[in-house]
């Protein structure tokens, strides 16, 4: 028999909505102790991940200047640094990297799920969109969607290139991870508003929305 998923409570139950998407995804307590064992290797490479991500972000016009703008809300910060308008202030950097580290280290070390943490990773989506009410954090989905992507990879590259993993192992942790970050985009993807329609009748695509942005009329 069906399983019945309540539309409604998706978008207001977080709890619940991780639920869905965990028993969807077959994210279950295995993965995270696959997670869990995966820290120490993962860890070791925090330093170049981080590096890495900002490297990317930072070297795209569109993307640095959120960082730009975020400069101005850090003034207390780097006062003593030479911020022009197409440099980041390092200090700032520093900062970012610290938190995306601790970020990144947490996904890892989590042992359970529970409400607080998922709250957690519900807010990482929030503080990215409009919903937060900061210009300089309320980034367009399309460099979010992007760096997951990237994020992956550095993480996939990190666990196949490692010899002391076995076959098993790594195939096991690239798909916990390949199952947190479809999580994450949710949690990110909600906040957007780009999840469940607001309309509850028809899952059914409208006549606008039938239409293809790059048709011609
Ligand atoms: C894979 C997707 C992403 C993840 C997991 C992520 C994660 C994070 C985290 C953990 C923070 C720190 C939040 C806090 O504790 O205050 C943060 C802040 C921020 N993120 Fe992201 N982020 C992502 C994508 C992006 C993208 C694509 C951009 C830019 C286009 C961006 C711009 C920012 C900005 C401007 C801040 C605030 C930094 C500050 O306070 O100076 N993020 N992000």
């Amino acid at each position: 028999m069906d399983e019945h998923i309540d539309r409604a409570r998706l978008t207001h139950d977080l709890h619940y909505r991780f639920e869905y998407l965990a028993k969807f995804l077959n994210f279950t307590k295995d993965d995270i102790l696959v997670l869990n064992s995966l820290a120490p290797t993962i860890f070791a490479h925090i330093k170049f991940i981080t590096e890495k991500i900002y490297d990317k972000l930072y070297s795209y016009d569109v993307i640095k200047k959120y960082f730009l703008l975020r400069n101005d809300d850090f003034e207390s910060f780097s006062s003593n640094e030479l911020d022009t308008s197409t440099t980041v202030s390092s200090i700032q950097t520093d900062f970012r990297k610290d938190m995306l580290s601790m970020y990144l280290k947490k996904i890892f070390v989590q042992t359970e799920w529970n409400d607080i943490f998922l709250q957690y990773l519900s807010q990482i989506g929030e503080i990215h969109t409009e919903s937060d009410h900061t210009v300089s954090t309320n980034v367009d989905y399309i460099h979010v969607n992007m760096l997951f992507g990237y994020l992956e990879h550095l993480l996939i590259d990190i666990i196949w290139n490692e010899a002391c993993l076995d076959d098993t192992k790594k195939r096991l942790g690239i798909r916990a991870i390949n199952k947190v970050f479809r999580i994450q985009n949710d949690f990110f993807t909600m906040h957007y508003g780009m999840t469940i329609r607001q309309d509850t009748h028809s899952v059914a695509p409208s006549k606008n929305q039938r239409k293809c942005f790059f048709k011609s009329e």
